[in-house]
């Protein structure tokens, strides 16, 4: 069983399995996260296949302090007025990610924001400055089981998807964090956690709509987030390149093609695809292609969430 005690001794253990791309999973003051190096696309992939997750929802990056938030993001006036509020703090803001951020693109599923939060727990913050990168964690339970706030449910759910898990001991509020988007002129809150709107709105000033108050934003829970959908119309399940296509292709052999073409993983490994896929979508996007043929993934593992994403992005809401 990889559970732990915190020690100086684990936590640099911790700290190395996460920088040599595992997952660990520690406590914070709202759930135990399951941790990956978020600037490894590979790394995160892999947080999606242990959560057998179905589709790729966006991750909050975990930093030690404000300082590190704002090498990965834009706070802006309102996020500079929370943070100061709540940080260290079971809040997280969305934010505009910067384009030096080194973030890989999985960790927020293509989009051009990010979500961040300095965690209040000695223990996430001890492991956060000896890992000295940012570490993306969902909640570190299995797709539809609730979060884990003890590190037995941890080992329970996943036990052997993990190089260790840091036991400190029951969660103090056993709630996910709050999630405030504050990437556009005025606060959204996306999901509603520890901290109460009325905490929020003390901290702004000013009222704060939930994302179901907007006209604009659907509240389905698969909508909370915006869905990065490339400009160029996709073609999934393509056999053949069309005149004029790009070719985003899995496996080998490639079909005969003369323009851009980018493999997600010649080996067909899902889990190096799902690493590569947003940055490969974003690319050829970017190619003046009047298309882009998909071969054909298997439902598989990481393969129904790539599945899903490029479904999603080939038909944009
Ligand atoms: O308390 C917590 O927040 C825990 C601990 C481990 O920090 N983490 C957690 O992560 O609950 P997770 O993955 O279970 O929930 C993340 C939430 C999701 O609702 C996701 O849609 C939203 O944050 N989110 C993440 N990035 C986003 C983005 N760029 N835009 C909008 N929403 C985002
Ligand atoms: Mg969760």
């Amino acid at each position: 069983m990889p559970v732990e005690a915190v020690t100086t001794a684990s936590i640099d253990r911790a700290a190395a399995a996460l920088r040599a791309g595992r997952l660990v999973a520690f406590p914070t003051e709202t759930v135990y996260g399951l941790g990956a190096d978020a600037s490894n696309a590979r790394a995160v992939a892999e947080v999606f296949a242990a959560k057998g997750r179905p589709r790729f929802n966006p991750l909050i990056v975990h930093v030690p302090d404000l300082a590190a938030a704002a090498l990965l993001a834009e706070l802006g006036e309102n996020g500079r007025r929370l943070a100061a509020s709540f940080w260290p703090g079971a809040l997280t803001l969305v934010l505009p990610r910067r384009a030096d951020s080194g973030i890989a693109e999985l960790t927020s599923a293509g989009l051009s924001s990010l979500a961040v939060r300095v965690p209040a727990h000695p223990v996430a913050g001890a492991l956060l400055r000896a890992a000295g990168r940012p570490i993306a964690a969902p909640s570190a339970n299995r797709s539809g089981h609730v979060s884990p706030t003890t590190a037995a449910h941890v080992a329970a759910d996943l036990g052997e998807r993990v190089a260790l898990i840091l036991d400190g001991g029951p969660t103090r509020l056993g709630l996910e964090s709050t999630v405030v988007d504050v990437s556009g002129p005025t606060p959204v809150i996306l999901r509603l956690g520890a901290i109460t709107r009325a905490d929020l709105v003390a901290a702004l000033g000013r009222p704060l709509a939930f994302v179901g108050e907007v006209p604009s934003r659907p509240a389905s829970p698969g909508m909370l987030a915006r869905h990065y959908a490339p400009a160029t119309p996709l073609r999934l399940e393509a056999r053949e390149v069309l005149s004029g296509e790009a070719l985003l292709a899995f496996g080998e052999p490639e079909p005969p093609h003369t323009g851009p073409a980018l493999n997600l993983s010649r080996s067909g490994d899902l889990s190096e695809a799902a690493a590569n896929l947003f940055a490969c979508l974003r690319s050829l996007d970017g190619a003046g292609a009047r298309g882009i043929a998909v071969m054909p993934i298997p439902q598989q593992g990481l393969g129904e969430a790539i599945n899903d994403r490029l479904q999603r992005a080939a038909r944009p809401e």
